[in-house]
């Protein structure tokens, strides 16, 4: 038996969770709504309210999962990527706690946990993948994973054996969403908002351009200049456009983000002779993506893993679970161990 409590402080959600045998028991979230007036995550702030919210979602994290502290045999932390501030708390948190209950200490990649979250299993009546009879995807498998400060398309062997075969070069996917919204007059963060507008509106009613980037990359920010454009010569012509066509810029911009990602995944699934395609990270919550890429994957033939809403948003239970793989490997950091705003995979 083997419990692993994970703790997750990368951006502006705190989430603590238990994973007992490879099971997630428990997943608390404590969201951050102070940022919303701000149109965006002030990393000072963020840093304050993890401080504040880390041992309430701890404790909720053990009680939820009937177990008691002292059962715990190690503790898995974000190291990185992400806001340096934020990443101190719950690294200090996760280095006091091992060193007070001299427990073993994990370190976990955000980005390579966003992936993992796929192997976390159904486990009736519990936080799991729901889907029944669910079986997560065999290596080797590609992996389009879309958040708020990355766009990446992995190449993943093993649990821990991964590599970038592509990614943006300026904005991230989620950056994308964030920045139309605001552009739009949307509150933060507009990825949500984005969605729900688009399901009213017409994909097809205006047209952005494509980037035209090399190899298996990204580019996000033409697009972002080009929404600027369009906006301030429509309103121009009509000072209320955007109250007449919000939902179909919102669908027509959405068009455009699903296009530019899915068509770079097709092609790295030809390149590396792939079939089994898997999206992780908070994008991954959009519909218009969702449901594109289950299209896609019936024309392509390919095998595709969508995750549940409740592991594409921030969450401590795929660093627990990816915690729980490293705990079988007896694989542990010592004290000394530092956050790290940017960090490779490992
Ligand atoms: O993975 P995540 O929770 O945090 C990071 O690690 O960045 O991703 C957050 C990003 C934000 O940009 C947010 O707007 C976007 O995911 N997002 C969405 C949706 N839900 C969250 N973007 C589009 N549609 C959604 N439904
Ligand atoms: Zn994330």
């Amino acid at each position: 038996m083997a419990i692993i409590l994970g703790i997750e402080s990368s951006c502006d959600d705190t989430s603590a969770s238990i994973c007992m045998d490879g099971k997630i028991c428990s997943n608390i979230i404590a969201n951050q709504d102070i940022h919303n007036k701000y149109g965006g995550v002030v990393p000072e702030l963020a840093s304050r309210v993890h401080q504040q919210n880390i041992i309430p979602a701890v404790h909720q994290a053990i009680a939820d999962a009937k177990i008691h502290k002292n059962d715990i045999d190690a503790v898995a932390f974000t190291r990185g990527p992400g806001l340096l501030g934020s990443l101190i708390v719950g690294t200090s948190f996760a280095k006091g706690f091992a060193l007070a209950n001299q427990l073993p200490l994990i370190e976990v990649n955000h980005m390579q946990a966003h992936i993992l979250a796929h192997f976390i299993p159904n486990v009736s009546g519990k936080a799991g993948n729901k889907e029944p009879n669910y079986i997560p995807p065999r290596f080797p498998f590609l992996c389009l994973t879309v958040s708020g400060g990355h766009t990446q398309i992995v190449l993943i062997k093993d649990y821990f054996d991964m590599e970038i075969v592509g990614e943006t070069t300026d904005d991230a996917a989620g950056e994308a969403f964030d920045k139309t919204a605001k552009i739009l007059g949307l509150p933060y963060p507009g990825g949500p908002l984005i969605d729900k507008y688009a399901q009213l509106g017409n994909p097809l009613a205006f047209n952005f351009p494509e980037p035209q980037i090399k190899d298996l990359n990204f580019s996000f920010s033409g697009l972002k200049t080009s929404i600027m454009y369009f906006v301030r010569d429509k309103q121009k012509i009509d000072p209320s456009f955007l109250d007449t066509y919000l939902n179909d810029v919102c669908a027509s911009v959405q068009h455009r983000i699903v296009t530019i990602l899915l068509n770079k995944l097709k092609k790295a699934a030809k390149q590396y002779n792939i079939t089994t395609v898997a999206i992780a990270g908070g994008v991954s919550a959009n519909s218009g993506l969702r449901s594109a890429l289950r299209k896609t994957a019936d024309e392509n033939k390919w095998d595709v893993f969508i995750p549940e809403f409740q592991y594409c948003t921030d969450n401590a239970a795929m660093i627990a679970i990816a915690g729980y793989y490293k705990y079988l490997n007896k694989d542990f950091v010592g004290q000394d161990v530092a956050p790290l705003a940017r960090m490779a995979f490992r």
